[in-house]
């Protein structure tokens, strides 16, 4: 028998700027014709039926008249849109419109549509460029940085997809003017999450500034979306494929992404991340890492915020207990939690393990106590 061996040692640069700015369609433009993705003229613009009139359509026309071949590909808004059959119809229609590898992706919208085209990006004619063009707070904060891409399953949310990184990223902070009230909210969760875990100050700004925020104060939207991209990208440049330090990005994440699928996604992404937040602090501060009046301070700029921090009572608490364990966190068939240390930190529990096990019997405790 011979043996051969396939050598394939790779050096790999996906490093890319995340530009922070208003109305950044001219912008986006003259990156292209600068190069940012080579040669490539045909581009498949994947956005929702709310955000497509709004702001892929500017994009298209201004592409188009720059000379390019251009076809916007527009799906329902929500989550319960970022599914397999999702990604199928787009894969269709772009290959029934012409698109084969010499082609570049632009995802114009919030969470939802930024993953599911970086996914459709990353199989698509086995990988094509994309560029994310975020028009929600969410999508500033967490989704369009850090190269995960995925969909969800009717098991969970989020448990098929790539690592895939954008060729740039466009955070457009005008487009939170026409976000609705519920949907800003849900993106600042996932803000006040980064400042619970690495940004005491960030978190009193927040405190300080929210109505700011809210009535889209040029200055305090800036500053939260600086910090936001400072906290998020600071993590995943140094551990992109969660091995370890990466999975403080999901404090709150163990009870907001099982009471996100167990509410049939009644609850939006951002509402069922702050009651996972409470409940992190409920169990930080069992275990002693966090005090009564931390946990107050949690939960107070959460409902400030306009989130929840309570279990709904149409949720089957026991089903959600079981939901748990389809947490990607889960190892040898045990819950794990990343946990709160004061406000501002988590907490380390040895070398590169920032998710402590956390026995059934306590989760089920701490999801009746919320
Ligand atoms: N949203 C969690 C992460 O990007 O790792």
């Amino acid at each position: 028998m011979a043996v051969f061996n396939v050598e394939l040692k790779k050096v790999v640069d996906d490093s890319y700027e995340i530009e922070l700015g208003y109305e950044l369609y001219d912008r986006l433009v003259e990156d292209i014709k600068g190069g940012l993705v080579g040669n490539i003229r045909k581009f498949a613009v994947v956005t929702d039926d709310i955000v497509e009139p709004l702001y892929a359509a500017p994009i298209r026309e201004r592409l188009e008249n720059a000379g390019y071949f251009v076809k916007v590909f527009t799906i329902k808004n929500g989550e319960k849109s970022k599914i397999r059959a999702t990604k199928e119809y787009i894969e269709d229609a772009m290959l029934d419109s012409g698109f084969r590898r010499d082609c570049c992706i632009i995802a114009v919208g919030g969470g939802v549509v930024t993953d599911l085209a970086g996914f459709t990006a990353g199989t698509f004619g086995r990988g094509v460029p994309f560029i994310n063009y975020a028009t929600t707070l969410l999508a500033a904060a967490d989704a369009s940085v850090g190269g995960k891409t995925a969909v969800d399953t009717p098991l969970a949310t989020n448990l098929i997809g790539l690592f895939n990184q954008p060729e740039k990223v466009y955070i457009d902070i005008n487009a939170w003017r026409t976000l609705p009230r519920r949907q800003l909210c849900s993106g600042m969760a996932e803000t006040i999450k980064h400042a619970c875990m690495a940004d005491r100050e960030f978190f009193d700004f927040l405190s300080e500034n929210l109505e700011k925020i809210y009535a889209f104060d040029k200055d305090a939207c800036e500053h939260a979306a600086q910090c936001n991209c400072r906290i998020k990208y600071s993590v995943v440049m140094k551990d992109e494929r969660e091995s370890g330090l990466r999975e403080i990005l999901n404090l709150g994440h163990t009870v907001g992404r099982a009471i996100e699928t167990v509410s049939g996604y009644r609850l939006l992404h951002g509402e069922a991340v702050s009651i996972g937040l409470a409940a992190q602090a409920h169990l930080s501060r069992r275990l002693g890492y966090m005090t009564d009046d931390e946990v107050s301070k949690v939960e107070e700029l959460l409902k400030r915020a306009g989130l929840p921090v309570l279990i709904p009572d149409y949720i089957d608490r026991e089903e959600l207990v079981k939901k748990l364990y389809t947490d990607k966190k889960v190892r040898d068939g045990k819950l794990r939690f990343v946990l709160q240390k004061g406000i501002g930190d988590v907490v380390c529990f040895g070398e590169n393990s920032y998710a402590a096990p956390i026995d059934e019997q306590t989760a089920r405790e701490i999801i009746n106590e919320i």
